[in-house]
């Protein structure tokens, strides 16, 4: 029997797991305990039907039909693009680049305005907790460039030090991308500081939001952040779709990105003419039918209450963080005082990816290793670490069963 406290705030996580069908199934003969969210989310049934329901009835190339087939695809599609503007508080529906993911939505600013705007001597300021994805665009503009790339440190808690990114600021730096939540170590950035301090120093923002778009409300008015991208697989949706928000006025004026059908106004040999936003940076046939059900996935976090949901999900923390701490010789690596719902952990002389493979054995999904932050392994001295991370769906009993996974692993491993 499943209980939770949530339940009695109108959250209720039983009914939430059964929208979710994958969450039936046995793994190696046990109940699946999945605990890897910050890598993928599972799918509740409306996102999946979505899909099935557009191959079904509506399977159409976009914009350029005039048939009925094609202007309900059209009308899908464009519908989701509302449904993310809405999501994020944008201004304008423009400012919504569908992208196949984070990855791509900060490769596209890295190369179309990167190229544009960075020079040699001009600086881009990253932080030490940046996914890979954050890290390896920059790096490849500066080094073209001839720019340099700047990086804040993280304390012993995980915690940005925000002095000495204050410090990094001068009238070089053009722009500083960081991430809004660390995935492997959870951490939630102060980007609205951040983004008021780059801003004074005239450097525009990039924010990182993969982690954070499914546990916090995103206001980028309120942010004021100058490009945001996130994806659509951790938000309940399907793979290879992802959003970049830009402001109007500056993807208006950035250099394309892909060139190819749709992104162009009129093509001939001497010149081409390029299409409005957000059309511009939607080169080729785009991911449609992931797109719509990306649609059905912000519907279904607007049914169930973002607000709710993160209710839950910081009991999870909060709950999952008190039992790791009973474990001896288990050290939590990511303490700072706000956190989104996952638990970064080593235990002394044990390998994170044995525990994974036991934890495994059963049913019990974690992700082990450097979670694509390889610079935080090295801030904090260790190869890897074991990573539970948490969604609506889960449960405190599915901690309780990862505890006792760990205590037995730990048993045969140490
Ligand atoms: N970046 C994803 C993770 O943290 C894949 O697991």
């Amino acid at each position: 029997m499943i209980t939770d406290p949530a339940i009695q705030t109108g959250f209720d996580v039983l009914s939430v797991r059964q929208q979710f069908p994958i969450l039936n199934r046995e793994v190696k003969g046990k109940p699946l305990v999945y605990l890897d969210n910050a890598a993928t989310s599972q799918k509740p049934q409306v996102v999946i039907d979505a899909l099935v329901d557009y191959y079904t009835r509506f399977n159409a190339n976009i914009h350029r039909g005039i048939h009925t087939l094609a202007e309900e695809a059209t009308a899908a599609y464009e519908a989701t693009r509302d449904k993310t503007r809405d999501f994020i508080g944008a201004s304008a529906r423009e400012e919504i680049i569908f992208t196949r993911g984070t990855t791509e939505g900060i490769n596209l600013v890295a190369y179309a305005w990167g190229r544009q705007n960075i020079k040699a001597g001009d600086e881009v300021i990253v932080s030490a907790m940046e996914h890979h994805s954050n890290i390896v665009p920059w790096q490849v503009l500066c080094e073209e460039k001839n720019a340099v790339l700047r990086v804040i440190p993280i304390d012993d808690n995980g915690e940005l030090i925000f002095e000495e990114f204050t410090k990094l600021l001068n009238e070089k730096t053009k722009l500083v991308s960081v991430v809004h939540a660390s995935n492997s170590l959870g951490t939630i950035n102060p980007v609205k500081k951040i983004i008021e301090a780059a801003h004074k120093a005239g450097a525009l923002v990039m924010i990182d939001g993969a982690q954070s778009s499914v546990h916090l409300n995103i206001d980028v008015r309120e942010l004021d952040c100058d490009f945001f991208a996130f994806s659509a697989h951790k938000l309940y949706g399907p793979t290879g779709v992802g959003v970049l928000y830009g402001k109007k006025h500056i993807l208006d004026s950035m250099n394309v990105f892909q060139g190819g059908g749709e992104m162009i106004r009129e093509v001939c040999f001497e010149k081409t003419t390029f299409n409005d936003l957000p059309y511009k940076y939607e080169a080729g046939t785009p991911n449609i039918a992931d797109v719509i059900a990306f649609g059905a996935a912000l519907d279904f976090i607007d049914s169930i209450g973002k607000d709710l949901v993160r209710q839950h999900e910081e009991e999870l923390l909060h709950y999952a963080t008190n039992r790791l701490g009973e474990i001896p010789g288990l050290h939590i690596v990511g303490k700072a005082a706000k956190k989104v719902s996952l638990v970064s952990f080593r235990v002394e002389n044990v390998h994170p990816q044995d525990l994974g493979i036991l934890l495994d054995n059963r049913g019990i999904a974690v992700r082990t290793g450097h979670h694509c932050t390889q610079p935080v392994m090295d801030r904090f001295g260790i190869p890897g670490t074991t990573r539970a991370s948490f969604a609506m769906y889960n449960t405190k009993e599915e901690i309780d069963a990862l505890i006792a996974g760990l205590e037995k692993a730990i048993k045969v491993l140490a």
